[in-house]
């Protein structure tokens, strides 16, 4: 991820005024300097300036008496003190009583890809060093802070954020967001940047169904095309916060971090502690290009593997066809149907182990259950490989049942208050991976499974919420640490399963959506973005989940009809053409598919392979929002814009068979490009069967489509 660091040779000292420290990647620059309080103020985040720019670092004197200095000036990470009234970068709490911090630059170096910034307290051995890293192609600015005790007494953090970001004094800001809930995520809103703090976060342990770690800011006149965005996200998947709110001086001020909700961590004498990396950028090509930025930058620099990675193979999965009755029989009875149709990846989800009939026994016996597998799980992986199919597995490793035998062995490895209720959900609790035994326990059980069974694929699940966080083996002072332990455990498990398992890929779950943030994305493969395999209720959540993540990660399952989450009746057709705009998967009951059912799904995952690298990899212009009128589209134009594929998909009748004109972007102008149906079906008579893209972007054209919940896919061919 290396960028231009334009700054002050490190060996000649402090940054003077009128030599700021400055980042340029893509078409951005992002520039801090030094005020005469010796404060690190930001001086600059937006289009790319030209070298050697004046950006002067100039404090505001005292407003008032109300206002000193101190107070209002925008400060990079600011402490905790000298009366500051905005969000803090660090509040700390010393022994003396003192809760006064207050952080000035001391010195910076280059690092790779950009520099290092210390602060210390005016008096305490109090520091922070400051991470600053810019991905050089997108723009995309990595902010992590490092605080260290120097001292010879702990001091008690109550808050420490990764990075604080500040906006340009302006009256006409609005916070988009992702919210929602398990089977309902990623239902975007929007609201006006007030001087009313708004707060993003999840309490909950990890990442969350009802927020997404994520933020856009753009401006009132910006528009999916057009307009300045700030965008960003924490590389986090504990209890995390987000805070957006406008200063008394008018400037926004974005801060991200750990949750200080129920957080505390006392830093020993010579202890540090790392924030998260908070991933934030800016564009000024609206909305759209945010998202498509953010989507490179995932893929090549946070998802394994990079632009190497594999393309998502197209993937079977039983839970909606056999919940927990899974069996050798019935198992190789669905991966034979699956091979069939052309399935690429066969994964058996919950049930295979322990005593787990239904959701309230086994987890945490990760042992094949003999009455369902007599033979192990061999026979079963050795037909799928002879099918031609790659195998996966269902695991919920964090998580028990109290009707357990790991439960009844280890009562004391659950998050836990003694003497206090021991709150379920879904029947289980949730064991403690910031201890040291559970993280290796985990790590034995998972490895010996995996060397045991020719795996190449793990489905990691995680399906309940914290409650009664507690760590009692711990002194109380260190308790709540139980919020970062549990979540770099869970990191090192993956990292070290993944090292000692190389070609293993993992999936993270949590009832859908509730895990997907930039930190487990560095760790897996892919992510499941609902438990809402509704083909219509998908598109809306697809829409909002590609405002932040890529399609190279979300997976899109085509299911059995009436859906399970709605009851909504709907066409095979139109089950895949919604999943095929993500990386598709089936998760039907295979043994219930007619003839014509099987032939409609092989024809589709054929015609999938052929646009898979363009969707999964391609610029996605989400072209016509699903929740905005009678019909939604996507357009997906791969890198060198060789291949484009447009989605157009109509769910209420009222336009009967006259759906709008779509007009495509991101072709090649000068290009021509030879349009055809997918799936074979001959071009309306109004589609030229071959035009240049000028002409494609101008003129648009129309899928045939007649009555609700319907759908079309051209691609378009580069001549
Ligand atoms: C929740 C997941 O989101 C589902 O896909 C399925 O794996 C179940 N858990 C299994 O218990």
């Amino acid at each position: 991820m290396a960028s231009t660091l334009a700054a002050p040779d490190p060996a000649a000292g402090a940054v003077k005024a009128d030599q700021p420290l400055r980042l340029d990647g893509g078409n951005v620059t992002y520039a801090l300097g030094v005020d005469e309080h010796g404060f690190l103020e930001p001086l600059y985040w937006g289009p790319k300036l030209p070298a050697g720019a004046p950006l002067i670092a100039k404090a505001p004197g005292e407003l008032s008496g109300f206002d000193p200095a101190g107070s209002v000036t925008p400060q990079e990470y600011p402490g905790q003190g000298g009366g500051l009234v905005t969000e803090p970068g660090v509040k700390a709490v010393f022994a003396d009583g003192n809760r006064d911090l207050v952080l000035t630059y001391r010195a910076h170096r280059a690092t790779a890809g950009g520099f290092d910034v210390d602060l210390a307290d005016i008096s305490r051995p109090v520091t922070v060093t400051l991470h600053y890293r810019m991905d050089a192609a997108t723009g995309i600015l990595g902010r992590s802070a490092t605080i260290r005790n120097g001292g010879r007494i702990p001091v008690r953090l109550d808050q420490v954020a990764s990075a604080v970001f500040t906006l340009p004094v302006g009256g006409d800001y609005r916070l988009h967001m992702l919210t929602g809930r398990h089977a309902a995520e990623w239902t975007q809103a929007t609201q006006p940047v007030t001087p009313a703090l708004t707060v993003l976060e999840s309490r909950r342990g990890s990442t969350g169904h009802g927020a997404n770690p994520w933020f856009a800011i753009d401006r009132a006149a910006t528009t999916e095309e057009n307009g300045p965005v700030w965008f960003g996200a924490l590389a986090w998947s504990g209890s995390w916060r987000i805070s957006v709110g406008q200063d008394n001086l008018g400037h926004v001020k974005i801060a991200g971090g750990f949750n200080p909700y129920d957080f505390s961590w006392t830093l020993k004498p010579g202890e540090t502690l790392d924030t998260p990396v908070f991933y934030a950028g800016y564009t000024d090509g609206g909305d759209g290009e945010a998202a498509r930025l953010f989507h490179r930058f995932t893929r090549t620099v946070i998802l394994p593997g990079g632009d190497a990675a594999k393309l998502r193979p197209v993937l079977y999965n039983s839970w909606e066809a056999t919940e927990f009755n899974v069996d050798e029989p019935g198992q190789i009875a669905l991966a034979e149907r699956a091979a069939k149709i052309g399935i690429e990846r066969f994964v058996v989800d919950d049930g295979w182990f322990g005593a787990r009939d239904n959701d309230s026994a086994g987890l945490g016996d990760w042992v094949v259950n003999r009455r369902k597998f007599p033979s192990g799980l061999k026979p079963l992986i050795d037909r799928v490989h002879g099918l031609g199919m790659s195998f996966g597995l269902w695991v919920e490793p964090e998580m028990v049942n109290r009707d357990s035998d790991l439960y009844r062995r280890h009562p004391d490895w659950v998050l836990n208050f003694p003497g206090r209720p021991r709150t379920e959900g879904r029947n289980q609790l949730v064991l403690n991976l910031a201890r040291e035994d559970v993280r290796d326990h985990l790590l034995t059980v998972l490895d010996t499974l995996l060397r045991e069974n020719d795996i190449q694929f793990l489905k990691w699940d995680y399906n309940r919420n914290w409650t009664e966080p507690g760590w009692p083996e711990m002194k109380p002072a260190d308790q709540q640490r139980v919020y970062v332990d549990y979540v770099r455990n869970l990191y090192w498990l993956l990292a070290e399963l993944r090292r000692r398992h190389p070609g293993l890929e993992i999936e993270s779950c949590s009832g859908g959506g509730g895990r997907v943030d930039l930190g487990i994305m560095a760790l897996t493969d892919e992510v499941w973005p609902s438990d809402n395999t509704d083909p219509y209720d998908r598109l809306a959540i697809q829409d909002g989940y590609t405002r932040a993540y890529p399609v190279a990660a979300m997976m899109a399952w085509v299911t059995d009809s009436p859906n399970w989450a709605n009851g909504r009746t709907t066409s095979l057709d139109y089950r895949f053409l919604s999943s095929m705009q993500g990386s598709l998967g089936v998760g039907a009951n295979l043994t219930k598919w007619s003839d014509t059912d099987a032939a409609t799904a092989t024809k589709w995952i054929a015609a999938y392979k052929d646009i898979r690298a363009t969707v999964q990899r391609g610029d996605l212009y989400r072209l016509l929002p699903p929740e905005n009128g009678e019909t939604a589209a996507t357009f997906y134009v791969a890198p060198d814009k060789r291949q484009a594929v447009l989605f157009q998909m109509l769910h209420s009748s009222h336009w009967s068979d006259n759906p709008p004109q779509i007009r495509p972007r991101g072709l090649d102008p000068a290009r021509s490009y030879k349009v055809r149906l997918l799936g074979g079906a001959p071009l309306p008579a109004a589609v030229p069967a071959q035009a240049s893209g000028d002409y494609w972007m101008a003129h648009g054209l129309r899928a045939p489509l007649k009555g609700d919940y319907q759908g079309a896919a051209f691609v378009f061919d580069a001549v």
